[in-house]
């Protein structure tokens, strides 16, 4: 192993993941674990070197393990001063600042080969930041002995079902299952038009598919998930609270039982996302906006039609690619279309229509909690609208969402 570790012991400090954040800063791999963590759990860490206790306010103390360990201690009242830090880490605990990407990645690649040994690992490749990053990682570490499922429900933004086919598949030799779900999930879907119903029958349709192609391959003991630090965080630790439960794919049948691979657990996304550029992924699959899980069905308001569907992806594409040309690719947080179920009276070719608006929403935010709207140039917004007129089928109107969250939210469903 190359890279030392510092342990923050978790005893309900709202500031653990931040002051993880500042060791890693300095130079030094840090994790967050648990203020009951065994001695024999403690045992299993590699190169830990000293301990941080962030004391909480319901003042929770670190199990005896812990404090008899004999490893230097910190105890922290706030996230300390960076010279105190800097004294702790490199004189007291004599750590190198060895934490780098490389490092991380061939530490990886060494906990994730004894884990699995000889046996085999599937994982559900989504063409997501996390997701891609954690195939990438495993086709290093065991080669063939990963199968990546890649499931098509329709719903993916133009081309990004090609894409993962072609940089796993033909740049990265992954095995790599591809099933084409478009018809099954748009029956699935169709005629149903609350938001809820349909992120539900997208999820569960999402496991259902998933655990039939698990199902089908023989001698599969281990599930990969692209899990980062903050699911972990949002799904509250021992000591902390939780903010949202936090759901991959966490409702597999229960005749599929997996041992969890999660190698980007202790990563925040900006990590993750130099962790996929280490390895040799394309920009455009590390620096992949944000996308729900339930795709562009929740873009196609209401209950989903084919030809809606094709207008939300086709206007989305143009809207991507004015963004990029104007430079405003990794400025802009978030920015897609979508499209409502109802239409308005317009006119093309001197003769009246009746069709669909595109909406464009652009958003600025931190954490996605809150989000305002990004302020795009007026000539920009008026190439995209007479692209989307132009090109794309069934539409004559183009609107800007203007809110910002609260009240609206970022999604539309
Ligand atoms: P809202 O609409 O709640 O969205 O303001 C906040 C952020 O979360 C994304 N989002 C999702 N991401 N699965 C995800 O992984 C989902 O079901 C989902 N729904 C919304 C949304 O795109 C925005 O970035």
């Amino acid at each position: 192993m190359k890279q030392d570790m510092i342990l923050v012991i978790d005893l309900g400090s709202a500031e653990n993941s931040a002051l993880a954040r500042a060791i890693r800063a300095l130079g030094v791999y840090s994790e967050v674990h648990p203020g009951d963590l065994s001695a024999a759990a403690l045992e299993a860490l590699p190169n830990v070197k000293g301990l941080v206790f962030l004391r909480g306010e319901d003042g929770v103390a670190p199990s005896e393990a812990l404090a008899a360990c004999g490893l230097p201690t910190l105890d922290a009242a706030a996230v300390p001063a960076e010279d105190e830090l800097r004294r702790f880490l490199f004189d007291e605990c004599g750590c190198e600042a060895n934490w780098n990407m490389d490092n991380f990645i061939s530490d990886q690649i060494e906990l994730m080969r004894a884990q699995i040994g000889e046996k085999r690992v599937i994982l559900a490749l989504s063409g997501g930041v996390d997701s891609s990053v954690v195939a990438a990682l495993l086709i290093r570490a065991i080669g063939d002995r990963l199968t990546c499922v890649h499931v098509n429900h329709g719903l993916l933004r133009k081309g990004e079902p090609e894409q993962v086919v072609r940089v796993f598949r033909e740049e990265l030799g992954a095995k790599l299952i591809y099933v084409d779900a478009v018809d099954r999930f748009l029956g699935k879907l169709e005629g149903v038009s609350d938001p809820e119903q349909k992120r539900k029958i997208i999820g569960k349709e999402f496991i259902d598919v998933f655990a039939e192609e698990a199902k089908k391959l023989d001698g599969i003991e281990f599930l990969a998930q692209g899990t980062i630090y903050p699911d972990i965080v949002e799904s509250g630790t021992k000591a902390g609270k939780a903010v949202k439960a936090h759901h991959n794919v966490g409702g597999l049948p229960k005749d599929l039982q997996f041992e969890l691979v999660e190698p980007l657990k202790f990563l925040f996304k900006d990590e993750v996302r130099a962790v996929g550029k280490a390895l040799g992924l394309p920009d455009s699959m590390v620096y992949r906006q944000p996308f729900p899980g339930p795709g562009l069905g929740v873009r196609c308001l209401g209950a989903i039609t084919r030809d809606r569907l094709e207008a939300v992806r086709e206007s989305d594409a143009i809207l991507r690619e004015e963004f990029a040309a104007a430079g405003l690719e990794g400025k802009v947080w978030q920015y897609f279309t979508l499209i409502p179920d109802y239409r308005s009276v317009g006119v093309k070719d001197n003769a009246r229509c009746f069709e669909w608006p595109v909406i464009l929403r652009a958003v600025n935010t931190v954490d996605a909690m809150t989000a305002e709207v990004a302020e795009i140039p007026w000539p920009l917004m008026k190439k995209i609208t007479a692209r989307i007129l132009a090109e794309v089928k069934g539409v004559n109107r183009v609107c800007f969402d203007l809110s910002p969250k609260p009240t609206g939210t970022i999604e539309w469903e």
